[in-house]
């Protein structure tokens, strides 16, 4: 029996190829193992959202490649040993394609994201000694594949891949391509599937899953597909990311007020908390328009979590406009932001402004204030609930080293909390009473 490792790097889109190429893969004799040391084949699936995570890659794929080991043949050339298998997948791959070999010539198959279901045919290939590099951007058709999910309770599902945006900062366009849906049966018999082994909640993923449906035919949108969802029979949840500010219409915060399924929660990045920031990030609002779609968002859906995702130090960003960030997240009160501090991508408008880069050690310093801000917010945010009684779907079971028996889970809106409990009620939905707040849970006690 063949067994494959992946390594698998970046956000949830990422973690979600790694399901279905394990699950692609079995189909090819190969069975996953969590040891890449007894792998036959190791794949490692990169993130190039920031040059760390492409550095990571490179690391990673170093190390691999010193198992293979080196011979010399009777020309004298070197030649690499057949095994393990070594695939280098995911954005980096979509991004660098053939290059990937100058750097590590041991690679078998470079595989770029949008060839990710011809995997099974590649494999075959690489096994009679071939090298390829597959990064076409003409997306290859899926067909009804295998899906070995990690066990838990959230099931992730794609529904549509790929950006139009062009952020002037951002590589996923780059990378992914250009705006696709996946087609509402695949991902309805997906989220069956899912809900028959167990899961219980159902995340819709996507770089902007308000685009969903625009390109099939008939065209359709999110809350349509959210309506065939939430018709599904059993207790379940389910929840779609990422919004883009101004693409959230009005019909999909009705949709999400009407169905008991679909949970109070949006992750809305905002980036910059300054007018002209925002402008040369080519995002398509400034902080006013932000605002009113939060407000209104509050005033609409009661307890609402808004979520958001904020770079500091972009190119020429000035310490007042940095400052306008850190204003925004506060009047905003925002649940949370994932922060980052901006990092240069190839190819991208952004990183040609070399002459407005801000130096390291500013960002980091940037970084710092805008995470402690967050803290802030997010402590806030949480203290808003002490006293409330909250339904949470109960994730995780856990016995810590002084005997304490606790289970963890979410609310509907998307809040961590810790509930001492000495029976493991993983998957099951209970009432709670949230006790205390802390800045990334909540502590709170059965009724
Ligand atoms: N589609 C989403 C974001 C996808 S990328 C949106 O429209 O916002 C996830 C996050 O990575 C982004 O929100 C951004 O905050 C961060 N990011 C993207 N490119 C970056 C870069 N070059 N440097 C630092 N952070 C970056
Ligand atoms: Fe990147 Fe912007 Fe597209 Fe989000 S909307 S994936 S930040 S280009
Ligand atoms: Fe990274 Fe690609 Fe996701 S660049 S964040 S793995 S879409």
């Amino acid at each position: 029996m063949k067994k494959v490792y992946i390594e698998t790097m970046g956000c949830q889109m990422n973690k979600s190829d790694a399901e279905r190429m394990y699950g692609m893969l079995e189909y090819c004799g190969y069975y996953q193992t969590e040891n890449p040391k007894e792998a036959d084949m190791l794949i490692v699936n990169t993130c190039s959202i920031r040059k760390l995570s492409e550095d990571k890659a490179y690391s990673q794929i170093g190390v691999w490649g010193k198992r293979r080991g080196v011979n010399i043949n009777e020309h004298g050339t070197r030649v690499y040993n057949d095994y393990p298998k070594i695939i280098f997948a995911g954005c980096v791959a979509q991004q660098y394609g053939k290059e990937v070999f100058k750097r590590a010539p041991y690679v078998d198959l470079v595989l770029g994201t949008q060839r990710l279901y011809e995997l099974p045919e590649l494999v075959k290939r690489i096994e009679n000694g071939e090298r390829i590099v597959s990064i076409d951007e003409t997306p290859y058709q899926e067909s009804d594949i295998k899906i070995n999910r990690v066990k838990g309770i959230n099931a992730w599902i794609p529904i549509m891949e790929g950006c139009n945006n062009f952020c002037t900062y951002c590589i996923v366009p780059y990378t992914r391509g250009r705006e696709r849906s996946r087609k509402p049966e695949l991902i309805i018999a997906e989220a069956k599937k899912a809900l028959s082994e167990g899961f219980k909640e159902i995340t819709l993923l996507g770089q902007n899953v308000d685009s969903y449906g625009k390109d099939l035919e008939p065209h359709q949108n999110l809350s349509w597909l959210l309506r065939q969802l939430n018709a599904l029979e059993g207790n379940f949840r389910i929840r779609f990311v990422t919004n883009y500010p101004t693409d959230i219409t009005e019909e999909l915060i009705d949709t999400v007020l009407e169905l008991d399924k679909v949970c109070e929660y949006f992750h809305i990045p905002m980036q910059s908390g300054d007018d002209y920031v925002l402008k040369k990030m080519n995002r398509r609002y400034n902080y006013a328009i932000y605002k009113k779609i939060c407000d209104h968002l509050r005033s609409r859906v009661k307890d609402v979590t808004i979520t958001s995702d904020f770079i500091a130090g972009f190119p020429g960003e000035t310490e007042e406009q940095f400052q306008n960030t850190l204003k925004a997240m506060t009047e905003l009160e925002l649940d949370y932001s994932n922060t980052a501090a901006y990092s240069p991508r190839e190819k991208t408008v952004a990183a040609k402004w070399t002459d407005l880069y801000i130096p390291e050690e500013v960002k980091t310093e940037r970084l710092a204030r805008l995470n402690e801000h967050n803290r802030e917010c997010c402590l806030k945010s949480n203290q808003k609930y002490v006293g409330r009684e909250m339904e949470v779907l109960i994730e995780d079971f856990e016995v810590r080293k002084n005997g304490d028996k606790v289970i963890t889970g979410r609310t509907r809106n998307n809040k961590i909390v810790h509930i001492p409990c000495d029976r493991d009620l993983r998957g099951e939905f209970i009432n709670v009473r949230i006790t205390n707040a802390r800045t990334w849970y909540l502590n709170g006690e059965m009724i």
